[in-house]
């Protein structure tokens, strides 16, 4: 049964694929700011263990400068998978600025083989407990206004729009965290520096 975890080196030959599969759709360009930033800064070297190992370390710190991220606010990284198999990935921000409005405290997706079988909805679903753990609750999650998928996702998981900054493209969810099904869930370890 699929699971979020921590990022893990033992899903290392998947998750190759699943970049190819995303690059494959566009992503790595200089623009694209999630599964780019990684393309960018490790696609032509990780396939090397070493190197890959180094990446893991790197994506499993929620903060500061050796954190792949290096966002202003501290933020952790989760991987859905399924044994070896990496299906997707999940990012909670902890605590949001002004800036961070437009994304919100949760950002995901799922590996474009992998897609339209629900695995959005319980990746989702999974990591609302573990944003209430996190002090996130209600959690803003946010998707453009086209976003079919998205919008399901998050309405399958008690989002509730809240357009109050009205119609600019993007549509503002608030989901409450601290009631769901798994609260009480364990918290994947990951490093702070
Ligand atoms: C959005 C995304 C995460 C959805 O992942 P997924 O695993 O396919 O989603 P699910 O299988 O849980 O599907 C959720 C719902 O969306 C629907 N759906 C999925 N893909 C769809 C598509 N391309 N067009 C229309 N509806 C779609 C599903 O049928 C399902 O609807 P239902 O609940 O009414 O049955 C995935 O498409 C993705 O990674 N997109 C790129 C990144 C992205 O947009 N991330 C979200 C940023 S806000």
């Amino acid at each position: 049964m699929p699971q979020l975890i921590a990022p893990d080196v033992r899903v290392h030959s998947s998750f190759l694929a699943a970049m190819d599969e995303a690059r494959a759709e566009g992503h790595g360009g200089p623009d694209d700011s999630t599964a780019g930033l990684s393309l960018r800064a490790y696609g032509d070297t990780w396939q090397d263990p070493a190197v890959f190992a180094e990446y893991v370390a790197r994506l499993r710190l929620t903060h500061g400068p050796r954190s792949i991220l290096d966002y202003d606010v501290p933020c952790t990284t989760l991987w859905y998978v399924d044994g070896d198999t990496y299906l997707g990935r999940l990012a909670i921000r902890h605590t949001l600025t002004e800036a961070w409005l437009r994304d919100g405290h949760i950002g995901y997706d799922v590996r474009p083989g992998a897609r339209r079988r629900g695995h959005a909805t319980a990746m989702l679903r999974a990591a609302l407990p573990l944003a209430a753990r996190l002090g996130v609750d209600p959690a803003l999650i946010t998707c453009d206004t086209g976003n079919t998928a998205s919008r399901r996702v998050i309405e399958a998981c008690g989002g509730v729009r809240d357009d109050a900054a009205g119609d600019d493209g993007v549509l503002r969810y608030r989901a409450p965290t601290a009631h769901g099904s798994h609260t009480g869930r364990t918290l994947p370890t990951v490093g702070k520096e």
